[in-house]
């Protein structure tokens, strides 16, 4: 089974591990190898232990959990599951292109194409939605072959702004979803896999 919730503390470690290997993954060819081999799972560990417990500015952490058949092999026993996946957002870091903002949202690769995705930006959506943002946005790298979920899940390209992250100029791509309603459309139960 696959459970979708929102993170405890005590989810930190398991997220910063996700984080460190869904990066690697996903920016391998994107970003400096240097700066993807230093990544550090106590590092991200530690910032999402602060960002699961600030729940300021509408800010909320999501977890995919594995458990039983569906867990990582040798994890099948596992009190409580594990973490394959998270997303997190809150009220939209800029003002201008919607009000609301995800954040973060990745999947473990061997649990990709399940519609753990999806299930984790309609808890996003609700969330935002139930804290008063009519409409949601994430900031994407243009290089990044995932863009592609956004606009299956409806986002419409908004920005386009070029940025430098790890020393290295980039280009990201906003999507918004206006009103905030077609996002939780295009995530609604019925369509999970
Ligand atoms: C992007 C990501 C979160 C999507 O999660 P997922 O669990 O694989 O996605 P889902 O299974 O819920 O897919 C939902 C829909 O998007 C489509 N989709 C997912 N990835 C896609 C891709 N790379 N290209 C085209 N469509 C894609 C799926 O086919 C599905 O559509 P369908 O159900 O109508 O067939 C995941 O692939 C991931 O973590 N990627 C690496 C990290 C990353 O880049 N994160 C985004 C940072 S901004």
């Amino acid at each position: 089974m696959i459970a979708i919730r929102r993170a405890r503390p005590s989810d930190a470690a398991a997220i910063g591990a996700v984080h460190v290997a869904t990066w690697r993954s996903a920016y391998a060819g994107v970003l400096p190898d240097h700066y993807l081999a230093n990544l550090s799972v106590m590092r991200h560990a530690a910032g999402y232990e602060q960002a699961v417990a600030d729940r300021r500015n509408g800010h909320a952490v999501f977890v995919a959990i594995a458990s039983g058949a569906d867990a990582p092999p040798g994890h099948e026993w596992r009190e409580g599951g594990v973490v394959i996946g998270f997303a997190s957002g809150g009220r939209a870091r800029r003002p201008g292109l919607a009000e609301g903002e995800i954040e973060t949202i990745y999947v473990l690769d061997d649990y990709r194409d399940r519609g753990v995705g999806r299930r984790l930006m309609r808890a996003m959506a609700a969330h935002l939605a139930a804290v008063g943002c009519r409409s949601a946005m994430l900031w994407v790298l243009e290089a990044n072959p995932t863009r592609w979920f956004y606009q299956r899940l409806g986002g419409r390209p908004v920005a386009r702004e070029s940025i430098r992250f790890a020393g290295q100029p980039l280009e990201q791509i906003a999507y918004a979803w206006d009103p905030i309603e077609t996002l939780l459309a295009a995530t609604a139960p019925a369509k999970e896999g």
